[in-house]
């Protein structure tokens, strides 16, 4: 739990560093339960998400410790998480299925829990994981997936991030050959697929909505660095538009961010890339309209935050979340400091333009709590963000010292 008195800003300016991404580290971290050998992932982001991540691999019979920012994980011999807290403490822990069922050939646990954000089942996992010929059998509200994986070809029904990823974990074991079609295509997949393949798996069309995976009778242990937070850099590019600022992202990849970057562009911010990162100056000023899709899709988890910014445009924007059936939670809290924010079924009417002021405002969830904090730097006065489930700390690291550094008057309470 954490709470952040905010204070109206001035223009964010200077250089933040932008740390490894939560969701291409949280695969890893799984995909490292393949082998028993050892695998060694560098420049580790401290998030409470990694921690938990962590306690999971020793829970699920793995090695793993941190030294300083690198994780260290020997795979040993991997069995069914134990803890049902865990699994309940974050979405992501529904990725060590895949791995644990391909070495072990059984994998037993409880649904997952995470941000409240839609009903988010595991259907697709389950499919797609009897197509390889796995037995899923539900018993006193644990799920007990087992047998031996024989690759097949799998049609997702919906490009499902974290079913992509433990299906593709699951057939490098598999044995023989497996399609996955309509294969979500997240740059943190491609992130994943590159280190199974530094772990000896084969993986054909990364970074495609069209996998082939050719089964391996190992793997082995590989050492890698994860590719930089998009959703991160993505917050502070929307921080500083919303200030007028002008601001460097070191180490952002700006490939990775194309769907965002575009939506700034044609509100009115200037970006220009160098070999440091990507520079942002200007303010938005065009009110936008907003689909949230697939990747290379404008991502669900920038929505919040990108609506932020919508407040402070005069005219209506128009953002239609297509992804997740609960992703509007953020509206009451942006309404409470003065947003005109009005929410029909899936489409959220934004009539910007309005002066914000500051109020206690409750960060419903991780992105949310981004998006309330970035609305209470151009909130006039000051906003105190109640964080009670610990938000920010799940998946931002120190993102309000980030923003202090460039000039945001933060104060962090607890
Ligand atoms: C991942 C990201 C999350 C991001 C999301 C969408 C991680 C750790 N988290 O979450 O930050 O917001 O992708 O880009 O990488 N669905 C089903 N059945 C399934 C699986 C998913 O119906 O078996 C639905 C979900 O309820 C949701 C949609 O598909 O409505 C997207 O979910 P998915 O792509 O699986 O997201 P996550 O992997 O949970």
């Amino acid at each position: 739990m954490a709470d952040y008195r905010i204070f109206h800003s001035p223009r964010l300016s200077g250089e933040a560093w932008i740390g490894t991404a939560k969701n291409a580290v949280l695969p890893i971290m799984a995909a490292s339960l393949l082998t028993g050998e050892e695998c060694v992932i560098h420049k580790m982001p401290k998030l409470t998400d990694v921690e938990h991540m962590m306690e999971l691999m020793i829970n699920c019979g793995a090695e793993a410790k941190m030294q300083e920012d690198t994780a260290v994980i020997r795979g040993g011999a991997v069995h069914s998480p134990e803890s049902e807290d865990l699994l309940r403490s974050m979405r992501a822990s529904v990725l060590v299925l895949g791995p644990v069922l391909a070495r072990n050939g059984e994998c037993t646990f409880s649904m997952p829990g995470g941000c409240a954000i839609g009903q988010r089942p595991i259907d697709l996992h389950l499919k797609g994981l009897q197509k390889l010929g796995a037995k899923v059998e539900t018993e006193g509200g644990q799920i007990r997936v087992s047998g031996k994986l024989q690759g097949a070809n799998i049609y997702l029904d919906f490009p499902s991030v974290g079913a992509t990823e433990n299906l593709i974990m699951a057939a490098t074991l598999a044995r023989g050959l497996t399609r996955i079609e309509n294969a979500a295509k997240e740059p943190e997949i491609a992130d994943l697929c590159h280190f199974l393949v530094a772990m000896g798996a084969r993986i054909a069309g990364i970074g495609t909505n069209n996998l082939t995976v050719e089964g391996v009778e190992e793997m082995h242990g590989a050492e890698y660095t994860p590719i930089p937070d998009r959703i991160e850099a993505g917050t502070l590019a929307c921080a500083a538009a919303m200030t007028e600022g002008s601001v460097l992202l070191q180490n952002a990849r700006s490939n990775h961010m194309r769907a965002l970057m575009f939506k700034l562009a044609e509100s009115g911010v200037i970006f220009q890339e160098d070999e440091k990162g990507l520079r942002l100056r200007g303010k938005a000023r065009r009110p936008m309209e907003v689909r949230t899709l697939s990747y290379p899709g404008f991502p669900t988890d920038m929505q919040a935050i990108l609506m932020a910014v919508a407040t402070q445009l005069n005219g209506l924007s128009v953002f239609l979340e297509t992804i997740f059936e609960n992703r509007f939670m953020h509206v009451v809290e942006m309404n409470r400091l003065g947003a005109n924010i009005r929410v029909e079924g899936q489409l959220a009417l934004v009539q910007g333009g309005k002066n914000l002021t500051g109020a206690h405002v409750t960060a419903t969830d991780l992105r949310a709590a981004a998006a309330m904090m970035l609305s209470g730097l151009v909130a006039q006065g000051e906003t105190l963000l109640h964080d009670p489930a610990g938000h920010l700390m799940r998946g931002y690291e120190a993102l309000e010292e980030k923003l202090q550094a460039l000039g945001a008057q933060i104060e962090r309470e607890a």
